[in-house]
Parts: C-alpha cells; structure tokens; sequence
C-alpha cells in the first residue's frame, strides 16, 4: 500500500480558472512572471517610492509586513491601476496566534487538545487580518518539536505528528475559511517545510539530521496532513536536510511534495533563504542559489532579489525553461484568483467585523482556559474557596504585565488590550478578598533580591500565596532559544522566599517552553502552566483559580527533569536495553568503586533516570478522572477492517470537568522498529461528578500505516497494543491482532 494520490479530476470551475490563469500567462512578458515570483518587504504604514515603483513595472507579486489598510489598499491600487496587466498582490502577515486578538501560542492552543476552538481563534485571527488588507498568512507552523531549548518550539504544535496535524488542519481551516474568496478568510502557509524543528541542541537555524525514515513517520506528517486539507502555500525550511538546504531540495520540493502528494499550491521561500543556501555552502552565489531554488520549486522568493537579478538571464539561456517558470508563476496567479483578488482587490473596513470584539475576547478566553495545565494540586489548593478566604498575595513578574502575557510573533496585538491576572483576580474578588500585589522582581531576568524582605513579609500575613513566574515573551520564538530552560533570573529563589512563609503556594507560569521544574515542583502546593496565554490569559488563569472553570489542558510536549534529558518524548523507541525502574540506579545509590556491571544496564541517566517530568498528554482537572473496562470489538482484524477500542471514563471527584481522552497503540514488531507508543486519536468529554461515559475509538487498519524501509507506507499484519487514559503513561491496555485476510 502507498500514499502516492492519483491526480485529482479537474472539476468545470477548476478548468475555467486554469484558462483564466493561462490567458493571463499568455499576456505577460517574462520579467512581469518573474515579478510574480518576488516578495518585497513593504511596512511602515507608507508606501516608499522604490516598491511603488516596482509594484508599478510589474515586478512584484506580493508584499510583506505591511498591515496598514489605507497603503496596503494604495500598493493594490498602483498594482490593479497602474501596472501593464494589474495584477492584484498577495500581501503577507505573520498572523501566528492571532492579530490584534491575541490567543495563547500555538503551543499552548495545542495543549487545549481542542481543534474547535483552534479553529476558531484561527477563523478570528483571519477576520481581524483581513479587515486590514492582508490575504495570506505564514501560519500555521507545524514544526514537530522535539527540543524544548528550540525558542520556535512555542510557535509549534509540540512533538507529535497526530496531535500536531490535527491542529495545523485546524488552523488552515480557520485561516481559510470554506473558501478563500469568502469576505475574512486569507491564505494559509504550513511552515517550515521540512524538518526545521530538529535543529541540532535546539539552536535556531541549526541543521537537522533526520534519517529519510524518521522524517516521513514523524516530522512530514503535519504538512501531509496540510496539503491534504488544502493549504493554499508552503514555505521551505531555513535548515538543509541530509546537506541539501530546505529551499534548493529537488527532492523534497518536487519528488515529495509535487509528484508523491500532489501538492497544487504555491511554495514560497523563508526570509532571504534563498540567497542563504550559499552561506550553506551549497551554492557559489546568488545566481546559483536562484537557480537551486527555481529547479526545486520554489515559487516565490521571499525579501531578497536573486530571482529578479538572475532567472530572465537562466532562461534566455536555456537552463530554465519558460514552462518551468509559467507552471511557477500559474501558481501564484492560481492563488489570487482562488481569493478573489482580480474581482475584489481592495479592503473596506466597513465589510468586516470589529477587531478586539467580544466575541474575538471570548474565544481568546475560552481558549487560554483550556491550554493551561494543571501540573500539580496537592491537597486541592485549587480551587481557592472564596467564601474563607480574606487574603492573598499576587507576587512574581509576570502577574501585571500585558505585554509578556502574549508571547512571542506578536507583531499587531497590543498590551493596553490584554488583561492581566492581577486586574482580572481584582475584577472577580477584589471586593471581597484583599489583594496584595508585588512583582518582587522587575524582570523574570532581574538578579535583584531587593524586594524579598517585603515578599517574604507579605507572604506570611497572608492565607494563600499566588506567584506568576516564567519567562518573558523575548526568551521564545525565532532566533531565541535558550541552553538552560530553568525559571530565569532569581525567580527560584523568589519563589523559595514565599514557600518559607508556609502558607499554601499556587505557582502559575507563563513561558514559551516546557521549562526545567525540578527545582520548582516542591516548593509549590499547585502549579498551572499557563504557556504564555495572549489577550486574556487573565481572566482565563482567574477563573481557573476560583473555579470557575476547570482546568482541562494536556501536555502537548514532555516535560524533562533537566536539559540533559533532551531530546525526551514519547514516542521514542524501545532501544534492546528499555530501562525500568528497577533497572534504574541514581549515582546517589551507588557504592564507591562499584563494579562495573552493577548499574542496570539500560538506557538511562544516572543522575536523571529516564521519566521525564512530566509525560506528552499529561494535565490535572479539578474533576477526578478514572479509567476501566478497556475493550476491543475485535481481538483481530484483516487489513481493511477496523478495530473499536473502547474504555469508561468516570469522573469520582467533586467537580464537573472536561477530560482530553487518549488513545495510543504499539506496533509490538515493525521492518523498521515501532515507537513505544504512538497517539491514534483523542476525545474531549464533559463529565458532571458521578458521570460515566463509555468512550470508543475506531481504528481503521490504515490508522496503522506507517513509512517502511523502502518508504512504503505500510500496515504490517502482527500483534498491537492500546491504551485509553489521560496521558501517555496510560496503563489501562488491550490488544488486538491483524492479519492478512
Ligand atoms: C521566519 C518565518 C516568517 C518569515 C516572515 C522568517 O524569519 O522563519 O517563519 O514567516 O520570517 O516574517
């Protein structure tokens, strides 16, 4: 069994819009085609006079970075009025978790396990773009993530490829809308394409090393899923793959993309990538990495200009050829029909939605309510009980400040409209409950114990403790990341000084990673992770904290002990020597001049074990969830045939709250080895205290399929595991078999 798709047929309405594309193409003069092929830089809120200029030639198809909605409805009018063919332009945004809205990182959308509500922050985040004039995106970024040092890890789905196609398709989804043309929807991008999240020690821009193997199972997957769901774009990874950069990879642009799944949309570069593949050492000069680049099948260049200064000369001389190019530039035309552009290529405000509506804020809310984690709860600190309490502390950097609240690729939201954890907890108990409110420090960077005497003051006349900690929003995203993943500056020990005052501790972190919190776990009573949540992580951590919502978020990425447990996740493979606890030594047991056989020998660190943390898929409730009767419809299947695995879920706690239900399997034997357990599918349920819910699953045998050594996509008849629970630690198992007939 393969995944190659056969060409899909071309439907009457596709047919006219190829003609309209070719009787266009027909009409263009080359440098016009290559134009369309270039990306300029524009921002600012004016239009300087080198792009309008260049728009006016004919020499630019698309825009970035301008979000003004007069100049961007001025470039469309130089580029529909003034230009030889007026050719409306794409213009292109970072729209990456939302735009003046903001809604919590991706990586904390992923935790929210909700594909709905992804959907619709990305549906928002659209409308509020496209009120301004922009009609693509470049999100979603569906970089599997391994490496929580990676800054890029908070813009990503986090580090499984199911998980992580089911938000990336949610996304394009919202972005997109049910067509493009639709009034609010823009073009969607699945970035980095591939492989760019396996940057080697998490160092930005670093190269990936992926078997070919690996990179279909795993890091392909999401822009498979992508493609799939209709993508309209693609952009290429900065990284290079096996030596080859991303942007000039023949095979990975044209033989995966184009011929193996059929991909229609356009490809776009990353910022000047092009032009980089001779900083790779891959190309002499610019002319050679254009070159490279428009051979694989990159359509556009994005910010710099090789394409404008060397293909007409490639193709005079006969090394492009001008088919070549018009199949590029079909694509982009393609594109700006499919959005209605040449009909419809300006703006009017008055057509779309308020920006920062309540609606917009209410989705921003439900949304960060449902990424935070609840990572511990002792004793039930939380919820916090209004009715007896008369005070708390709100101390740490991040409790009163906006603009780190959003996080990192926000270039539109304002901190003025985001609302903090402290004028929220005011809103909602300020009247009844005293709040004492201090940073105690500056920054989640400052060194300066200054203001400790007063924390620790404050903490002890106080009946609960509540510090917002982490990390600003700098510390994450492109070009950010970080070699030691521990709470910042002296936040531990600012935390330290209000545990010594032995009231209960409710430690929320905004941050942009999985952070090290080894140190900080016993020190708190209850810790919320709250990623870094946007516009309204306030309200949201508020109501989570009194219970007015339970806190329903999974791990969508593991948590390790210490950095050098990474790379750590779930998924890994069983290794001839999978360790135990029992099989498991720490350096601290061992005696001095021990033999040299007495430590196990398996695969852990001796000083960190091999458990992360904290497991992919792991988050607390305030609702007590509980597992039984795990059953399979089949105890063995043929291939075709589908297996039901089903469990009852039962909420034993006091308080009603949504459970995110997992399913994972083992392969038990592969031709290429399984991992140890792989997500199949995942449900949310809302159980009132008492309920039981019987859940199912149905697996089909192609759920099964995975890339083979000959990079077949393949179910292999053999014996499976499942489990149901709510992580990926999951011990409730069953097992079922397929067969060839
Ligand atoms: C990033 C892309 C982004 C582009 C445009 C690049 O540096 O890698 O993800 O879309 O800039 O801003």
């Amino acid at each position: 069994m393969t995944n190659i798709a056969m060409p899909a047929p071309v439907s009457a309405e596709e047919a006219q819009s190829q003609e309209r594309v070719q009787t266009l193409l027909a009409q263009m003069g080359l440098d016009e085609k290559i134009g369309q092929m270039s990306q300029l830089q524009a921002g600012g809120g004016y239009v300087p006079d080198h792009i309008a200029d260049a728009i006016r030639a004919g020499r630019v198809g698309s825009v970035l970075n301008e979000v003004d909605l007069d100049t961007i409805n001025a470039l469309q009018h130089i580029a529909v009025e003034e230009s030889r063919l007026g050719i409306p332009l794409l213009v292109g945004r970072d729209v990456i978790h939302g735009f003046k809205t903001i809604f919590p990182i991706p990586l904390g959308q992923a935790a929210s396990w909700n594909t709905e509500l992804v959907e619709a922050a990305a549906r928002i985040s659209a409308a509020e773009a496209a009120s301004c004039g922009i009609n693509w995106t470049f999100a979603p970024m569906i970089d599997v993530s391994r490496d929580p040092r990676w800054g890029r890890v908070a813009e990503s789905p986090g580090e499984d490829p199911v998980l992580g196609s089911a938000i990336g398709v949610a996304m394009v989804r919202g972005f997109q809308g049910s067509a493009l043309q639709e009034v609010g929807a823009i073009a969607a991008c699945a970035k980095h394409f591939a492989a760019y999240g396996a940057a080697e020690s998490g160092r930005d821009y670093n190269t990936a090393n992926v078997p070919e193997n690996e990179l279909r199972n795993v890091y392909l997957r999401p822009f498979k899923a992508a493609a799939d769901a209709g993508v309209a774009t693609f952009m290429t990874a900065f990284c290079e793959i096996d030596g080859v950069p991303a942007t000039g990879n023949h095979w990975l642009l044209d033989d995966v993309l184009r011929q193996e799944w059929s991909y229609k949309g356009m490809v776009v570069s990353d910022w000047e990538s092009v032009v980089e593949m001779s900083v790779h050492g891959y190309t002499h000069d610019d002319s050679e990495a254009a070159f490279a680049a428009v051979t694989a099948g990159v359509d556009m260049e994005m910010a710099s200009s090789s394409y404008r200064d060397h293909v007409e000369h490639m193709v005079h001389s006969g090394a492009i050829s001008l088919e070549h190019i018009d199949r590029m530039v079909g694509r982009i035309l393609q594109l700006k029909f499919d959005l209605g552009l040449f009909e419809n290529p300006y703006t009017h405000r008055e057509d779309h939605a308020e920006l920062l509506n309540r609606q917009h804020l209410k989705v921003a809310k439900d949304l960060a309510t449902q990424s935070c984690v609840l990572l511990k709860n002792e004793q039930s600190t939380l919820p916090l009980s209004t009715t007896r309490l008369e005070s708390v502390s709100l101390i740490g950097p991040l409790a009163d400040d906006g603009y780190e609240q959003m996080g990192t690729w926000v270039f539109d939201g304002e901190a003025q409209h985001s609302v903090t954890v402290a004028t929220a907890l005011r809103e909602v108990i300020g009247r009844t409950v005293e709040i004492r409110h201090l940073a105690g420090l500056e920054t989640t960077r400052a060194s300066s114990s200054d203001d400790f005497a007063e924390v620790r003051q404050v903490a002890a006349e106080v009946d609960v403790n509540i510090l917002v900690l982490g990390e600003e929003s700098f510390m994450s995203g492109e070009a950010h990341s970080r070699a030691n993943i521990d709470l910042p500056g002296q936040q531990l020990e600012l935390l330290e000084a209000v545990a010594a005052a032995g009231k209960p501790v409710v430690v929320i972190i905004m941050a942009g990673r999985p952070l090290t919190l080894d140190r900080v776990m016993p020190l708190a009573d209850a810790v919320l992770y709250a990623w870094h949540p946007g516009s309204m992580g306030g309200p949201a951590i508020a109501d989570l904290l009194l219970g007015l919502a339970s806190p329903s978020g999974k791990l969508p990425v593991t948590f390790p002990r210490a950095v050098g447990q990474i790379p750590i996740y779930y998924a890994q493979k069983n290794t001839g020597r999978p360790p135990t606890d029992a099989t498991c030594l720490h350096i601290d047991d061992v005696p001095a001049q021990a033999p040299q056989t007495s430590l196990g020998m398996a695969s852990f660190h001796l000083d960190a074990g091999f458990r992360p943390l904290f497991p992919f898929g792991f988050g607390l409730s305030y609702a007590q969830f509980q597992y039984v009767k795990i059953t399979t419809s089949h105890h063995h299947i043929a291939l075709g045939e589908y297996v039901d695995i089903s469990a009852d879920v039962l909420n034993t706690g006091m308080h009603e709250g949504e459970e995110v239900v997992q399913l994972y399997v083992r392969d038990l034997v592969g031709s290429v080895t399984r991992p140890v357990r792989e997500l199949k599918a995942f449900r949310r349920v809302r159980l009132r205290p008492g309920e039981r819910q019987r859940i199912s699953f149905r697996l089909h045998t192609d759920d099964l399929a995975f890339y083979d050594r000959n990079m077949q996509w393949v179910v292999e008849p053999g014996h499976f595991h499942a489990w149901i629970g709510g992580d990926s630690e999951a011990s409730l198992q069953t097992e079922f078999e397929v067969r060839t007939a």
